[in-house]
């Protein structure tokens, strides 16, 4: 360190550390609380559970009374983000306000050097945006407004075009005066090996400009607005840009998770960008590798327990998991991940486009921790069903967790793997005596699957002798039949509902399977199938006076936002209760097994429960 110190002039050094109090980069990675003149927290160099750190600002130090840990925000701040020291006096330098100096003729040339870099990905970047917005870029603005995006988010985002045929980048850049080696560093140009002519890089491609923490353009992300391959096309590695690093979106991140230090990982740029486009901007993703560790050490500068919200397709979850694998070894005590899962074949992008965004906040809230992603990751692993076979999964497990270094959270998962080895044995024996099992999936999920066996309620044992819940179900089927529409957005629940009657639920049946092969249904197409299976004109009497007149909204001539409350509210009060008890079970199923099957299932008891509450699970208390 000596070596570095000649570099900067001790008072540079000290008018840093005078004009940035300790607490507030302390303050910054643990949480302080104020005791006379100075600041308690947890030390984050050692294992604590108690506030033994203090930190006093008048002294430009902290001190761990219990492991001797001692220095200024220098130390700190190497130690902490694994800087060097010019690294950190450049960073820290840059919250100061200050210019840093240049000793060296090295450190000259390099920080010119690195200037001059950003200076041209910057100016790349005008340069895309603008291209976008003139008429020239008209293909690429209606692509983007095609996806649905509003201008507001394209220019937050910094979103460009380039163009299909010319060098259109490559010239304005010369005639700026930037070098070519510089583009072609930049990676913005490339020289062709047949004509050793310049050429730019990218083309006929909406431009994703990736940017530091700080929102400085250090690269790019470019998706093809035609079929050429590859679908995405991103800058190279440079001094600049490292993709194991950045995460795509951190800037805008930044903004808003601070907030309520809640931060999304999704797997493309086009989630990120969706979801700010909803109004939700705590997302990232990387740049379509896996996460790495530094990536995840920068995702929880932004959040404690970030979402892991990848495509619902092998190659998501195999992110997922190894993204668990990388994060175990560096895990801290109140630092995690959480897993949400979509269904198969959806990433956060389709799901918002076609179940709004209140469906995506309901796949957060039933996230998974990471200790039951391992778990579930490790018992899918295997056929668990010999004595050596489970004994070889409780060994894999245990030694899965070993990987954690942090001693606090190694034990702390520890009592928890224990335990749910516990409840594996008891579920296990219990699991086994049950004979009706799910052993597959239909459109609509509840036709092969006995949900009496699993969730052990039984609605029509309550109330089949009932009057008004005989003409409430009624009312459901009459509903349906005369707004067959409704069946888009309640067919997974009507799915899983059981009437514990055998007429009604054939004729719920029916209703489902007709409108499963059709495409947009209406009311003669439903009715008439109807009839066509046997049905009389009231079909089976669920279209009575008593109904109609009760349920006015059941009537062919209500309104269907009428139709649609009603139904909902029906659903609510007969159905409710049942999907609950069916997504509980699923979750445990889940938990035990990730396949697809059971993660359709689950997400598909999850819209049926989302169409009845009318958006409210979350305040259920899901
Ligand atoms: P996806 O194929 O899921 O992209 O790849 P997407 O974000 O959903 O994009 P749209 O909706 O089809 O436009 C996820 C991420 O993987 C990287 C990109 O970072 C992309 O955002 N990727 C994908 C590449 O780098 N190259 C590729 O050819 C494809
Ligand atoms: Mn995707």
């Amino acid at each position: 360190m000596a070596a570095f110190l000649t570099n900067f002039s001790p008072e540079f050094l000290d008018e840093i550390r005078s004009r940035i109090r300790v607490s507030e980069i302390v303050g910054k990675r643990l949480k302080l609380v104020k005791r006379g003149r100075e600041f308690l927290g947890i030390c984050p160099f050692h294992n604590d559970t108690k506030p033994s750190l203090a930190v006093v600002d008048d002294k430009n130090f902290y001190h761990c009374f219990a492991c001797g840990a001692h220095g200024d925000i220098i130390k700190f701040t190497m130690e902490i983000e694994g800087l060097t020291f010019p690294e950190t006096i450049e960073k820290l330098a840059d919250i100061a306000n200050l210019e840093v100096p240049i000793q060296s003729p090295e450190m000259r040339v390099r920080e010119n050097h690195r200037k001059t870099l950003k200076d041209v990905n910057e100016e790349a970047c005008k340069f895309y945006e603008q291209t976008l917005q003139s008429t020239k870029g008209k293909e690429g603005l209606d692509y983007l407004r095609d996806r649905g995006l509003s201008d507001p988010v394209i220019k937050k985002y910094r979103l460009g075009f380039s163009l299909r045929d010319n060098n259109d980048l490559l010239e304005t850049m010369d005639r700026r005066g930037f070098a070519l080696e510089l583009l072609i560093e930049a990676g913005l140009v490339r020289v062709s090996e047949q004509n050793k002519k310049p050429y730019d890089y990218f083309r006929n491609r909406v431009m994703f400009p990736i940017s530091d923490r700080r929102g400085q353009v250090i690269g790019f992300g470019a998706r093809t607005i035609g079929d050429s391959q590859p679908k995405y096309l991103n800058s190279p590695e440079t001094p600049l840009f490292h993709k194991g690093r950045i995460l795509y979106g951190s800037a805008q991140a930044r903004e808003s998770s601070s907030k309520d230090g809640e931060i999304i990982v999704t797997e493309g740029y086009m989630d990120v960008i969706a979801l700010a486009n909803s109004g939700i901007t705590n997302v990232v993703a990387p740049l379509g590798t896996a996460l790495t560790e530094d990536q995840i050490n920068e995702l929880w500068r932004l959040g404690k327990e970030p979402f892991i919200c990848f495509d619902g397709d092998q190659a998501g979850m195999k992110a997922a998991v190894r993204a668990a694998d990388r994060a175990l070894p560096i895990l801290r005590p109140g630092y995690s991940l959480q897993f949400s899962m979509l269904a198969l074949g959806e990433d956060p992008d389709d799901l918002i486009k076609r179940s709004g965004i209140q469906a995506l906040k309901d796949v957060l809230t039933q996230s998974i921790g990471l200790a039951d992603f391992i778990w579930g990751q490790e018992l899918r692993a295997g056929q668990n069903n010999t004595p050596e076979r489970q004994a070889d999964f409780f060994k894999r497990i245990r030694n899965k967790i070993k990987e954690i270094s942090d001693r606090g959270v190694y034990e702390a998962y520890k009592d928890n793997i224990e335990q749910k080895i516990r409840e594996l044995r008891d579920y296990s024996r219990s699991y086994t005596k049950q004979k009706n099992r799910y052993t597959g999936h239909s459109k609509f999920g509840a036709s092969k699957w006995d949900n009496s066996s699993l969730s052990g309620f039984n609605y029509s044992k309550i109330n089949t002798s009932n009057a008004m819940a005989m003409r409430q179900k009624q009312s459901i089927l009459a509903t349906f039949i005369n707004h067959p529409e409704l069946i888009e957005e309640f067919g997974e629940a009507l799915g899983y509902l059981d009437f514990g009657d055998p007429f009604l639920d054939k004729l719920r049946l029916d209703i489902l399977d007709i409108t499963s092969t059709m495409v947009g249904v209406d009311v003669n197409d439903l009715q008439d199938h109807l009839l066509g299976r046997g049905y009389d004109n009231s079909f089976g009497g669920v279209i009575n006076s008593s109904v109609l007149g009760h349920a006015a909204f059941a009537r062919h001539d209500a309104p269907v936002t009428f139709a649609k409350s009603g139904v909902r509210e029906l659903l609510g009060r007969i159905g409710k209760y049942q999907l609950e008890e069916q997504l509980s079970a699923a979750q445990r199923v889940v938990m035990e097994d990730f396949s697809e099957v059971n993660w359709n299932r689950l997400a598909s008891l999850r819209a049926a429960l989302v169409a009845v509450n009318n958006g409210t699970i979350l305040e259920d208390g899901f």
